[in-house]
């Protein structure tokens, strides 16, 4: 059976449809993005979230502006889009994705010698973005799938689905390819404090998808990995350094350093797009810090006392020894990351 796939960002060519995702999983609503301006306001307060996703937007948002209020004059152009492009990447500082898609629309325009041809390469290069990230997922979803046992039960943590991506998703794929090939998987999603990706949409994805999928909070894990057989925990990255040390939403680490204590093999699915060979290691990524009300409220009502310290971290790195393999559209690298990764963007690979 294969799933219905919603898609988090439709190009309208003066336009970005952009499903917002911070009204699901009540309601599906799409907007309307028509500046630079809607789209850094968005990616910023998560309306479109994960990591390839906002790469996504962004390159959609570059083009926008490109076509609507760019110079004539080819120079001043190419140093507005830089100008703009740096703007745009300063909406979420922690998925490499976003500045990957932003640095290849700067390539492009770059190689171009009139504003016509920089606007319409623009927005041709997002497009191909976009759609490239679909066969990447779907191998993604192949490789996930293949490393896991018949009848698996997977825990995964935030989302990482169809919504987070252009489709299938990157830890999410290997559960739609699974049941694509009618494979038996059964999904711990745990809810993912404090936006809740998990609660709001892993589960509504899954749902959706006729995925067997069970919902439980962050701190039930250990309990979960203790008692339920889980043959693996799956998760997404938003930043994977060049020793393989993983950026991914709060509360990774913590599963990581769970699954070694089960013995369960811990796996990191991810784009290339999302490995940032010029980062050495986990240290030296910057961990995006967000407003304290994610924290003291919960659906608008406020549950920690007025005045009340609060550090809100969105992101935490697990060290690459915790993790048994990164499930790329290349392959699956395991072991000594530091050659596994950087031998993925050779030409023999690419
Ligand atoms: O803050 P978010 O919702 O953008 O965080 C998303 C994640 O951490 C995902 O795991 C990651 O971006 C991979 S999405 C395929």
């Amino acid at each position: 059976m294969t799933a219905e796939f919603i898609k988090p960002v439709i190009w309208e060519g003066d336009a970005i449809r952009l499903l917002n995702q911070q009204k699901l999983p009540g309601e599906v609503e799409y907007i309307f993005l028509k500046t630079i301006e809607d789209v850094w306001d968005s990616i910023s307060e998560l309306k479109v979230r994960g990591a390839p996703a906002i790469g996504i937007a962004a390159a959609y948002g570059l083009a926008l502006w490109a076509k609507k209020g760019g110079s004539d004059d080819l120079q001043v152009l190419k140093t507005e889009l830089a100008e703009k492009a740096a703007y745009l990447n300063s909406s979420r500082p922690t998925a490499v994705n976003l500045s990957w898609a932003l640095q290849r629309l700067l390539k492009i325009a770059d190689q171009e010698v009139s504003t016509e041809k920089v606007i319409t390469r623009l927005e041709a290069e997002a497009i191909l973005i976009q759609q490239e990230d679909e066969e990447t997922c779907r191998r993604i979803g192949e490789y996930g799938f293949s490393l896991l046992p018949e009848h698996a039960t997977v825990l995964t943590h935030c989302n990482t689905g169809a919504i987070a991506t252009s489709k299938y998703g990157t830890a999410l794929g290997a559960f739609y390819i699974a049941k694509e090939q009618g494979a038996d998987v059964s999904v711990f999603a745990t809810e993912t404090r404090p936006v809740l990706q998990g609660a709001r949409l892993t589960a509504w994805e899954l749902q959706q998808a006729g995925v067997d999928v069970t919902l439980i909070t962050d701190n039930m894990a250990a309990h979960v990995l203790r008692t339920k057989k889980i043959d693996a925990i799956l998760v997404g990255a938003d930043r994977i350094t060049a020793n393989g040390d993983t950026a991914n939403k709060i509360g990774t680490y913590g599963l990581a350093i769970l699954a070694k204590a089960h013995g369960i093999p811990f796996y990191v699915a991810a784009p290339l797009s999302t490995i940032d060979l010029n980062t050495a290691t986990g240290d030296e990524i910057v961990i995006e810090e967000r407003h304290a009300d994610e924290i003291t409220h919960l659906a608008g009502k406020r549950i920690a006392p007025e005045g009340i310290n609060v550090f809100n971290p969105a992101f935490d790195v697990t060290p690459h020894e915790l993790i048994s393999g990164i499930i790329t559209e290349k392959g699956i690298v395991s072991g000594d990351y530091q050659t596994g990764l950087a031998e993925l963007f050779e030409p023999a690979h690419i």
